[in-house]
């Protein structure tokens, strides 16, 4: 197993594409701890962990919260020692055009991406140095590549982390550490739901969507999870600063 012996955090691990990399990387060795607002399901997909045979460690966070995310950090070293493995992939989607979004929405789509990205990464990279091995993670989406209809927030928090990523990938590349994202194209999981879009808007947006791609299906999260296995292992050391995007073949 590539990642034995490793410490991975996946925020937003409770559910959806970060409930499928948890794991993922649990079964390739990775002792792994859930940050997630939802404390229940991160209880749960650490229970699926530990079932597995590894460790993990479930916690209440907001990622937008920069000392919920440093005391976390703290436990989950305690716990199961010096963190090499963060995945960035806590978040929300919501479609609002421009011209209705408020302030309060712009900033909360910001503070939990980008800022979220920001905290995270902040408060594991000195672990990373120390080891002078790291993988870094984080989880844009083709709205950030492509932008999005109603996303103007979500694409531009998803763009920023992409240029987080190559600024990053630049500083720690000569510390032995990768920084790298996924840009995801339509993955079936809740937060789909959670848009608040009308079930019949959905399901049409997603068959328009399946007629659009080539490998004529949405993602799943193993899809994903593929992809961060392979991003967060030895075999992706020269790979650093790049956005793959796993999706079917559409772009935008
Ligand atoms: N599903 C898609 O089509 C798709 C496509 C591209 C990118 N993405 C991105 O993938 C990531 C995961 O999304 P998903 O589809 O699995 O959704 P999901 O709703 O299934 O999972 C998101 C998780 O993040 C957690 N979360 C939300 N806000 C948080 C916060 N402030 N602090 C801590 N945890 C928080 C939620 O509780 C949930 O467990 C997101 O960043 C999303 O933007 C999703």
């Amino acid at each position: 197993m590539s990642l034995s012996g490793k410490t991975a955090i996946v925020t937003g691990g409770a559910s959806g594409i970060g409930r499928g990399i948890c794991l993922r990387l649990a079964r390739d060795g990775a002792n792994v701890a859930i940050l997630d607002l939802d404390l229940a399901g991160a209880e749960k997909v650490a229970a699926e962990v530990m079932a597995g045979g590894r460790k993990a460690v479930a916690c209440q966070v907001d990622v937008a919260n920069r000392s919920q995310i440093d005391t976390a950090v703290a436990r989950v070293r305690q716990e199961l020692g010096p963190i090499h493995i963060l995945v960035n992939d806590a978040g929300i989607g919501e479609f609002v055009p421009l011209a209705q979004m408020n302030e309060a929405q712009w900033d909360r789509m910001i503070a939990i991406h980008l800022k979220g990205t920001f905290n995270c990464t902040k408060a594991v990279v000195q672990d990373m140095i120390d080891a002078k091995w790291g993988r870094v993670v984080s989880i844009s989406s083709v709205a950030g590549l492509g932008g999005g209809m109603g996303l103007v927030h979500y694409s531009a928090a998803k763009a920023g982390i992409i240029g987080f990523t190559k600024a990053l990938a630049q500083e720690l590349g000569p510390l032995g550490i990768t920084v790298n994202a996924i840009a995801p194209g339509l993955i079936d999981t809740p937060i789909i739901r959670k848009s608040q879009l009308p079930e019949e808007q959905i399901r049409g947006w997603i068959e328009t969507v399946v007629g659009r791609t080539p490998v004529r299906r949405v993602g799943a999260p193993d899809d994903i999870a593929a992809a961060c296995a392979y991003l967060a292992s030895e075999d992706a050391s020269f790979f650093t600063g790049q956005v793959m995007s796993p999706n079917g073949g559409l772009y935008t």
